[in-house]
């Protein structure tokens, strides 16, 4: 019972200049009370950081998406001025019954001037309700946070833990964005990073000596 149930890509900021204003985004989802009738509810919980507080981007569903009400709007958790901003907001789904959907959230303005030049990105969560076999509910989302711009010394390589972990007790690995989906373009990684799949760290280590400015 491994799934990516969310998207979160990371590129490195090497310069202070932003004309565009996204910077990374996570969803994770709780699934509600299963009705007599079979209609189900899922609980939709995300954030997004974005240069400005006042920048946003909406989610898009697809499938089997019910009716849907915005539990609490767009609200900002931790704001550094004029760097980025990171707010959350909730969505709840009713459906008629379990079969999944999707929802997606992407567009074409990853802030400038960083290394591996991403400028279109896509996250998507995938939001599968049948029930476990295991534990006779549906599936809970792996569970992440999302980190903000870090600004590390060139010369400090260090290891930064992305925090998933998942509440049904499954595997969680982490991977870059994918090209092929759309997940982001170009995708290349950046050289100085590596992400480990099994231990969802990032690994930031430059080949610039400690001499170097
Ligand atoms: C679930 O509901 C959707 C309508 O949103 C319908 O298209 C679909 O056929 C239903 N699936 C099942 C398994 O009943
Ligand atoms: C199923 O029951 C729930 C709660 O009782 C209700 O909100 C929903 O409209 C019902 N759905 C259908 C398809 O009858
Ligand atoms: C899923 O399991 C719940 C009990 O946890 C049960 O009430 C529900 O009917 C099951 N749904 C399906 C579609 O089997
Ligand atoms: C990207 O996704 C495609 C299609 O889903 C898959 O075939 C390919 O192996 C993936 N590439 C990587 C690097 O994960
Ligand atoms: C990342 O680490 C893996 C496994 O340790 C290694 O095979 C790969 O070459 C590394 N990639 C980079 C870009 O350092």
């Amino acid at each position: 019972h491994s799934a990516t149930m969310f998207l979160l890509v990371l590129s490195l900021l090497v310069s202070g200049s932003q004309a565009s204003h996204f910077l990374g985004t996570m969803m994770t989802y709780y699934p509600g009370e299963t009705q007599t009738n079979g209609s189900v509810s899922v609980i939709l919980r995300y954030k997004q950081n974005f240069v400005e507080c006042s920048q946003s981007v909406t989610w898009n569903c697809e499938g089997n998406c019910g009716s849907w009400t915005r539990m609490l709007p767009l609200t900002k958790v931790e704001e550094v001025s004029g760097e980025w901003c990171q707010t959350e907001g909730v969505i709840t789904h009713q459906l008629p019954n379990n079969t999944g959907f999707q929802t997606k959230l992407d567009g074409g303005a990853w802030i400038n001037n960083i290394l591996n030049r991403i400028v279109n990105w896509r996250a998507v969560a995938a939001v599968e309700l049948r029930n476990r076999s295991d534990i006779g509910k549906p599936n809970t989302s792996p569970q992440t946070t999302i980190l903000p711009a870090l600004r590390v010394p060139v010369n400090c390589p260090r290891t930064i833990n992305l925090l998933a972990f998942d509440p049904d007790g499954d595997e969680v690995k982490c991977r870059y964005g994918n090209a092929t989906d759309s997940e982001c373009n170009p995708c290349d990684p950046p050289p100085v990073l590596n992400v480990s799949s099994q231990s969802c760290s990032l690994t930031f280590s430059s080949s610039v000596s400690n001499t170097s400015s």
